[in-house]
C-alpha cells in the first residue's frame, strides 16, 4: 500500500548515485504500489535541463540500472512524472529558489526530505542555503551521504554547521550497507536465535573475520577515491558498522535509540590503535598490474593515470573489544578492490573440541553470514564419513539460501533506506556520536600510516591481497577462511 505522498528533493541530481540508485530505488518503490499520487521526487542540480530532458535522462538510467525495468518497461512511463527537476545550485542562497519553493507542498506534516548527493564541502552551504530560504519544517528531513568528513575534525564541521539548522532528529546519516537485508539480518540470526546468541561470545567464539572484497578497480570515481583509500571508504562507516551488529549487546527494543546506543557502545569499547599498534595489526596494500582470468588488468596508479600515489586500496586490520562478551577475541577486518572475488562476508570460527575423542582432529567450526552476492548463511559441522573405514570426521555445511528460502528478489538497499528517511524512522541511520567514535578510532590509523609506520605494500591485481595479510591471523594461529 502507498505511503502518504511526500516531496523528496535530490541535490545532485544529475550524478551517477541518483542514475544508479535513487532513481531505481524510488522506481522499485513505485512497481510496488508505496509511491503515492501527488508525490514529487525534485531532483536539482546546476545544469539547465527542462523536465522533460530530466525525464529523458533518468528513463535511460532506469532502464539501465532498475532491476525491474526490462520486465515492466511500461512502468517507466507511469513513473515519470512523478520527477520534476529544477535548475538550482543548492549551495546558493541567493540564487533563485522561487521555482523550487513553488513545487514544494506546503502541507503541514507531509514529509519534506532533502537528499545531498553532492561534494561532501557543499553540505554545510546546502544546509544554510535551505534554512535561509525558509524550507525547513517540522517535518523536513535532511539526508547526508558518506564520507561525513575526511577525519574527526571535518566531520565535526559538518555536524556543528548542518546542526546549526537541523535538530538531530531531522538528520539521516547514510549508510547503505545498513539498508542491506542481510545486514539487518544479523540482528535476526542473533537474537531471534537463541541456540546462536548463546554462544555468541568469547567462550566459544575464538574470532571474527569480515571481509569485503571487490574485483572492480576505481573505474571514473579515481579523483574521489584517491583523496579517501580503503579506510575511509570502507572501513570508518561500513565495516565498523556491521562489526557493531555482530558484536553488540542486545538493545532493549528495536528503536533508534536503543539500538544506536548499543552500536556507540562497541565503537567506545574498541581498543585503540596506538603507533606500535598500527605497526603491528594493519597492513595496507595498492593493487599493480597483473594477468587474471587470461585479462591484463592494470595497477591503480595506471587506473589513476599518476605516476605515484600514497592510497590504499587494500587493508587487513585486527583489533579487539574490550567488553566482558568479548574479552581477547581477535577481530580481523579485511577490505579492497581489485581481489579476487566479490564478496562481503563475516566468518565466525568457533573454539575446537578441548578434548581429543576422535583420532581426526576436528575441523574448526565456522558460522558464515554470507552479506553478498551469494545471501545466506552456513554452518560447517564435522561429521562422520561413511566413505571411510572406521571413524573418520568429513566438514559438511548447513547451507541456506536466503533468495531460494525466500523466493524473491533481495531489494536494493537504498530502497529501503530512502522510504525510512520519507517516513523519519533513524534506526538505520548514523547518529552524531557514531561518526565522531569511529573517527576516534580510526584517526591513529591514518596518523601512523601518514607516518609510514606501516609502509605500503602492493598486491597483484586479482589476489586477495599482500602476501603479509596471512601473517596476521598466522600470529594468533589463524587462517583466513576463504570460500571456495
Ligand atoms: C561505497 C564505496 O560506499 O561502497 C565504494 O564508496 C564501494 O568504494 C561500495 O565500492 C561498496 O558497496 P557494495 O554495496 O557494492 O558492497
Amino acid at each position: 500500500s502507498p505511503v502518504a505522498a511526500f516531496d523528496f528533493v535530490i541535490v545532485g541530481a544529475t550524478g551517477d548515485l541518483t542514475m544508479r540508485k535513487l532513481l531505481p530505488a524510488f522506481f522499485e518503490q513505485f512497481c510496488r504500489g508505496r509511491i503515492a499520487v501527488g508525490t514529487k521526487i525534485i531532483g536539482a542540480a546546476r545544469s539547465d535541463l527542462t523536465d522533460e530532458a530530466y525525464r529523458q535522462r533518468a528513463k535511460e538510467g532506469l532502464q539501465q540500472f532498475a532491476a525491474s525495468a526490462k520486465s515492466a518497461p511500461d512502468k517507466i512511463e507511469a513513473f515519470l512524472p512523478f520527477l520534476h527537476y529544477v535548475s538550482l545550485d543548492m549551495s546558493d542562497r541567493h540564487a533563485d529558489w522561487t521555482r523550487l519553493t513553488s513545487l514544494l507542498d506546503q502541507d503541514e506534516g507531509r514529509s519534506r526530505v532533502f537528499y545531498v548527493a553532492t561534494a561532501p564541502r557543499l553540505y554545510v552551504p546546502t544546509a544554510e542555503a535551505i534554512a535561509h530560504n525558509g524550507l525547513i519544517t517540522d517535518t523536513t528531513r535532511l539526508v547526508l551521504e558518506k564520507p561525513i568528513g575526511t577525519d574527526l575534525t571535518s566531520a565535526d564541521a559538518i555536524n556543528d554547521g548542518v546542526g546549526k539548522h537541523f535538530r538531530e532528529e531531522q538528520v539521516f546519516r547514510i549508510d547503505h550497507y545498513l539498508g542491506k537485508q542481510t545486514v539487518q539480518n544479523i540482528l535476526a540470526l542473533r537474537f531471534a536465535n537463541p541456540v546462536l546468541e548463546r554462544i555468541w561470545d568469547a567462550d566459544s567464539i575464538a574470532c571474527v573475520q569480515i571481509t569485503a572484497a571487490e574485483t572492480v578497480g576505481v573505474g571514473k570515481r579515481g579523483p574521489y577515491y584517491d583523496t579517501a583509500g580503503a579506510l575511509r571508504d570502507m572501513v570508518q562507516n561500513h565495516l565498523l558498522q556491521v562489526l557493531c551488529l555482530v558484536a553488540m549487546e542486545p538493545p532493549t527494543a528495536l528503536s533508534a535509540t536503543d539500538l544506536r546506543d548499543e552500536k556507540l557502545k562497541i565503537l567506545r569499547a574498541l581498543k585503540p590503535m596506538t603507533s606500535e599498534g598500527v605497526a603491528r595489526d594493519t597492513i595496507r596494500g595498492q593493487y599493480v598490474a597483473a594477468a587474471a582470468n587470461g585479462e591484463q588488468i592494470p595497477g591503480y596508479l595506471e587506473d589513476l593515470g599518476t605516476p605515484a600515489s600514497h592510497t590504499e586500496t587494500w587493508l587487513a586490520l585486527r583489533t579487539e573489544i574490550r567488553t566482558p562478551r568479548w574479552a581477547g577475541v581477535p577481530f580481523y577486518i579485511r577490505t579492497g578492490k581489485r581481489m579476487a572475488r566479490k564478496e562481503t562476508e563475516i566468518v565466525i570460527q568457533f573454539r575446537p573440541q578441548p578434548w581429543p575423542v576422535f583420532q581426526d582432529t576436528p575441523e574448526p567450526g565456522f558460522l558464515i553470514l554470507r552479506i553478498q552476492p551469494d545471501e545466506g548463511v552456513s554452518l560447517s559441522l564435522s561429521s562422520k564419513d561413511p566413505t571411510a573405514p572406521g571413524f573418520r570426521l568429513r566438514e559438511t555445511q548447513l547451507d541456506v539460501s536466503y533468495p531460494q528460502a525466500f523466493g524473491v528478489r533481495y531489494p536494493d538497499s537504498y530502497e529501503d533506506l530512502l522510504m525510512a528517511a520519507v517516513a523519519g524512522d533513524q534506526v538505520l541511520f548514523i547518529r552524531r556520536d557514531e561518526v565522531t567514535a569511529a573517527w576516534q578510532w580510526v584517526e591513529p590509523i591514518l596518523k601512523g600510516w601518514a607516518e609510514d609506520v606501516r609502509p605500503m605494500e602492493t598486491y597483484a591485481a586479482g589476489t586477495q591481497g599482500p602476501a603479509s595479510s596471512d601473517a596476521l591471523l598466522a600470529r594468533d594461529g589463524f587462517a583466513w577462511k576463504e570460500s571456495a
